[in-house]
């Protein structure tokens, strides 16, 4: 059997939870306090007053964040290790005074579990990763602190707590987005500590660009969860490279959720249009062009994982970055089975049967997708 690494399995811990439950504006939670799940609120999309409380966003339970229906998840799909991030928003939406509690609080809340859930069958006993459920975590930044000097010094601090892999991070940086100057000291930590950052959507996009609020809402979370998504994705990390953030941190480690958006796909035409565009972007305006090409920039900064349930997807991101730099994910708690009978996630099957689909003529780059490149990635032992 191979070693299965999930490296896209999200938790909203227990405190958190309570965290959410005390808002009244998104993200927060509304618990109707009867027999009903609670439901959660963090899409704006969700924050429709037309809506009654008890019907707006999702309903949420255990899943969400109880770490044994976590391991019970992982036992039933065959998986060995999950690296367990922070669910969007993350911290982004605190208020500056409170970003940096929350996140040592958040932070250090992942390792304890980590550690509890890898020592529990014998202290001390090395196992390997095959032999039991093993977890490692992705720690949250508080973005919104006063100053990025609070982000680079958890950034520094992530280093010396043991099951910690790398950083989880929305599109919206320190609130102007990820071309945004003042990210450069958070981009030099992450390069000199060797931080992976996963880059994960959670804004999506406006409303408008679906035919407005009731085009989107008519839908459920089918526009914004299946193009939103992508395309913020896509957006946020092309910024990034049109404002020379690869040219300037040449060996920045970004693993982009749901395979990239779109990038691996629009690769060729981003690449083409930057051509085009060079010499206005060199030369009038305050914006220097990005001295390397989009191809290289794949190949060398980023990794891409597995969450693209289908063939020609899977085909594209290989293409594009490498069949070493691909890493199998699942979303977990996310796109749950519809049927309280079913007991398998179609979400996760979907993903596992193209895999297959797409490298069963290759078992080397099966075994790398489905968990070799992680523990080589991540360096989990
Ligand atoms: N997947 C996520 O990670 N977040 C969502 O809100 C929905 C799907
Ligand atoms: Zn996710």
């Amino acid at each position: 059997m191979p070693l299965i690494v999930d490296i896209h399995t999200h938790v909203y811990p227990p405190a958190y939870m309570q965290m959410l439950r005390a808002r009244k504006t998104v993200p927060y939670v509304h618990d109707p306090s009867d027999a009903q799940d609670p439901r959660l609120i963090i899409l704006s999309s969700d924050d429709d007053p037309s809506i009654p409380l008890d019907q707006r966003g999702r309903p949420v339970d255990s899943s969400y964040w109880d770490i044994n229906v976590k391991l019970d998840f992982m036992r039933q799909h065959g998986i060995n290790t999950s690296v367990i991030s922070l669910a969007n928003p993350w911290l982004d939406f605190l208020e500056p005074s409170e970003a940096q509690l929350w996140s040592e609080r958040i932070n250090d809340d992942l390792e304890k579990t980590c550690a509890e859930v890898n020592n529990t069958a014998d202290p001390g006993k090395i196992l390997s990763l095959e032999q039991k459920e093993t977890l490692f975590a992705f720690g949250a930044l508080p973005l919104s602190a006063p100053s990025s000097d609070i982000v680079v010094n958890e950034i520094k601090r992530l280093k010396t707590l043991p099951h910690l892999r790398g950083v989880i991070m929305g599109t919206s940086g320190l609130g102007k987005g990820l071309d945004d100057a003042t990210l450069d000291s958070v981009w030099s930590a992450l390069q000199d500590t060797e931080t992976l950052m996963f880059l994960h959507p959670h804004y999506g996009l406006p409303d408008e660009a679906f035919g407005g609020p009731e085009v989107t809402a008519r839908y459920g979370h089918v526009l914004p969860l299946a193009l939103g998504f992508p395309l913020e994705t896509t957006i946020a990390v092309t910024r990034m490279l049109l404002s020379g953030v690869f040219d300037r941190f040449p060996k920045l480690k970004i693993l982009l959720a749901h395979s990239g958006g779109t990038l691996p796909f629009l690769a060729g035409r981003i690449e083409s249009c930057i051509l085009h565009e060079r010499k206005f972007i060199s030369g009038g305006g305050d914006v220097q062009g990005p001295q390397r090409s989009v191809w290289d920039v794949l190949k060398t900064n980023i990794y891409l994982d597995a969450v693209v349930y289908g063939k020609p997807g899977l085909e594209a991101a290989i293409a594009a970055s490498g069949g070493d730099r691909l890493l199998f994910g699942t979303d977990h708690p996310f796109f749950p089975p519809l049927d309280d009978k079913e007991s398998d996630w179609p979400s996760v099957t979907t993903n596992y049967k193209a895999i297959h689909a797409t490298f069963d003529e290759n078992a080397g780059v099966v075994e790398g997708v489905l968990g070799g490149n992680a523990a080589r990635i991540l360096n989990l032992k």
